[in-house]
This record gives C-alpha cells, structure tokens and sequence, in this order.
C-alpha cells in the first residue's frame, strides 16, 4: 500500500526541456500507488514521446481535442478528464503555459482540462532564471495563487541553458513529496525523529590508502528517503558514497571512519524514536595510522588490525523509548544467524539481505529483503527496488 494508494492524478505536461524528468516523475506516483493519466501540450511531445508515458502510466496519453480511430474522430473529452482527477499536476509549466492559464486561453487539451478542472491543481514551474524572476511570470505565479492552485518552489542550481540559479523544476522524489503530504496531513511519522546510518566506512593505513568494502549507500538514502517523505526529520549518517539527498527533512552528516560515524550517532541517538543501522562498518581498523604515505622501496609484511566499535551493539545496549533496527548481511544459515544478531543486539527488528540473492544487497539498486521481528514473526519480499523496499520496511515498523 503506496501514500498514493486510490488517488488519481491527471499530470499535465507542457514543453519545456525538464519535461525529459517527467517519466520517472509517473513512475515515482504509479510506485506510491496513484493511477497517472497524461494530457500534454503539442510542443511538449518534442521533449517526451507520448509513447513513453503512456507505457509507464498504462493510460492512453492526450493531447489533442479529437482521437482520430478508423477515419472517425472522437471528442476527448475534457470536462471528463479533469472530473476524474484527485488532484492535477502540471509539470512543467511553462511561462507560455503560466500565462496562457492566467488568461483563460484554450488552445489546447492541456488548457482546456485546466479550465474545467474542478479538482486541486498543483503547478510546478520550469523557466530560465530570468523568465522565471521576470515581474510578468512572478505576477502571473501570483494571479494562479490568487485562483486557489498551489504554485510549487523552483528548485536552485545547473539550467539547461548554461547558468546557475533559481528556475529549475523540482525533482520527481520531490515533486512526489509535495503530492504525498498533500494527501496525507497526518502523516504517520509527522514529530518523529529517526536516524539512519548508511554507505561504507574507510579506514585508513596511511593518509590515501583505506580498508573499504563495496557497500553504495543506497539502501539507507532510500531509507531517508522515504521517512522524510512519511513526515519525519531525518538524521542521514553517511560513509563516503556518491548518493545525493535533497530532501528538506533529511540532514546529512558525511563521515569517513566508524569512529567518526559512533560520533555522529551519539550526537543524535538520545533525541530518536526510530534508529536504523544501515552502514556497511568497518569491523576492523588499522591499529596504526601511518602520518606519511608508506614508500613502496620501505614495504608493508603487515597490517595490524584492532575491531571498530560495533556502533548497533552500542545502541541496543543504551536503547530507551528508540524503536531499533538493524541489518545483517549473510552467506550461510540466514535466519538463524540474523535471529542471533538480533537478540545479541538488543534489536526491535533485523532486515536480513543474503549475498546467495543475486541482484540483492551491496551496490546494486535492487533488493530482496527478509524482515524478522523480535517476536520472530517473518516477512519475506521479492526482488525490488531498493525504494521499494524502504517502503516496506517503514511499513512493518509502523505496522507494530
Ligand atoms: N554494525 C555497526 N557497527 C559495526 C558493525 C556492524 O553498527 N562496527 C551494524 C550494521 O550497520 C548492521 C549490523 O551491525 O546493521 C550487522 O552487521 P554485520 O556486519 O552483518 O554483523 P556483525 O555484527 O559485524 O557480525 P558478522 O560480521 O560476524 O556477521
């Protein structure tokens, strides 16, 4: 069950080049269980094929007033369309499309559904940074303000034309944010706090050499992500990793070492009712640093190793009111061995990931998870994305 679960979207998509983000943008509100119906202006089809939407969404994409089947054309019907939605998107709206909508023009499917549209609309403006802060479009923003739809932040950063500032669209994960709360004013994690840790460790020999593993980071930014789109302020505790966030709940402290990562968590973990260890620690660390890279002429026999702190065993033994979460990473006897960690780790809940899963576990984006509970209930799920299976995860513990 998605936070989109029943809801039907009407995304209207007009032509500007950010309109190449908006099939993961469908695919983001058809995984968090919206139905998607696509109505898209002419010139928006010179960016995005209707062929691909309309694949993704499993609807029929429109964007003309007539459907022409055998020689006979049909009406499609706009009144209809914008009857049937929950809410409608328009993303990305162009200052033509901005203005055309301030008006009351109508020529095109896109404007007329806009026009009849009884439901919510969200719009989610796409411009240059100077059309975008030029009085005329921020008055018609306003104006659209003024007629009860919703005008959605730009985003700051690289523009298809070159420059640098404000203009750019939201991404898809928080566009699906702003949908989601819209949706869900109590949302289930609304005033919670949880922390995550995520990605690999490194430990160093010397000032460039490390003892690392492969893990990406992924699973725990999914994580991250989804309980801050669950309405929860988020602690992300991150190895090096080349996983972004930009979720506005999420905080991200980047560290390199377990020892700089059991600092970071002490720092939060008192404050948390959910805590998940999601890192990939080191287990062991040089005893020894060298202060100077090791010449190759002076060789190294050996490397003596000391244990890292078990940073989720250090959580378990001063957990309070924290829900606690770990996961386990095994070859042989799964169950039995994360059942042992669980107990072990004083653990409310283990996720067991077996590297005998192919796809499943380190650097891949997919998963296959085996959730156990610490009354040793068992959940198994297939093979997904690993966005997929954050989302089950907060499902079980919100289940309890
Ligand atoms: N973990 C941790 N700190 C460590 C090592 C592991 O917080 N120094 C956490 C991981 O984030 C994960 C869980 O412990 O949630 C299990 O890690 P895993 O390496 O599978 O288990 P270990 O306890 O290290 O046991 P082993 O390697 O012997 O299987």
């Amino acid at each position: 069950m998605g936070l989109l679960s029943g809801k039907k979207i009407l995304l209207g998509i007009s032509g500007g080049i950010a309109a190449y983000k908006i099939p993961l943008l469908v695919r983001q509100l058809i995984q968090q269980g919206a139905e998607v119906k696509v109505v898209m202006t002419p010139s928006a089809k010179e960016f995005v094929t209707p062929l691909t939407l309309s694949t993704l969404s499993k609807n029929p994409v429109l964007s003309s007033f007539t459907a022409t089947d055998q020689d006979n054309p049909t009406w499609n019907d706009h009144v209809a369309l914008g009857l049937w939605a929950d809410l409608m998107l328009i993303a990305p709206a162009t200052s033509n499309t901005i203005s055309s909508m301030v008006q009351g023009r109508c020529n095109n499917l896109l404007l007329a559904v806009y026009l009849s549209a009884k439901c919510p609309v969200f719009v989610v403006p796409a411009m240059d940074l100077d059309m975008y802060s030029h009085p005329s479009n921020q008055k018609n923003l306003d104006a659209l303000k003024t007629y009860g739809n919703k005008v959605l932040p730009v985003g700051d950063g690289f523009l298809a034309s070159g420059l640098e500032g404000k203009g750019r669209m939201l991404e898809p994960n928080e566009i699906v944010a702003f949908v989601v709360n819209f949706f869900n004013p109590e949302l289930p994690l609304k005033e919670k706090k949880v922390l995550i840790t995520a990605g690999p460790t490194h430990e160093a020999i010397d000032p460039v050499r490390f003892i690392g593993n492969h893990a990406s980071g992924k699973m725990g930014f999914a994580l991250a992500e989804i309980a801050a789109q669950l309405g929860a302020e988020v602690f992300l505790i991150s190895g090096p990793t080349n996983e972004k966030t930009k979720h506005p709940s999420i905080k991200l402290e980047k560290v390199v070492s377990a020892d700089e990562m059991f600092n970071q968590v002490k720092k939060y973990y008192d404050t948390v009712d959910i805590a998940i260890a999601a890192a990939a620690v080191a287990d062991f660390k040089p005893l020894n640093r060298a202060s100077q890279k090791i010449k190759k002429q002076k060789g190294l026999d050996t490397i003596r190793l000391t244990p890292t702190q078990d940073i989720l065993a250090f959580m378990g033994a001063s957990k309070k009111k924290q829900y606690l979460l770990g996961f386990a990473l095994e070859t042989e006897n799964e169950i039995e061995n994360a059942k042992d960690k669980l107990n072990k780790k004083n653990l409310d809940g283990i996720v067991l990931n077996s590297l005998r899963d192919e796809n499943a576990g380190f650097a891949v984006s997919t998963n296959k998870i085996t959730y156990i509970h610490s009354d040793m209930s068992i959940n198994e799920f297939p093979l997904q994305s690993k966005l997929a299976c954050a989302q089950n995860i907060f499902e079980q513990i919100l289940s309890l």
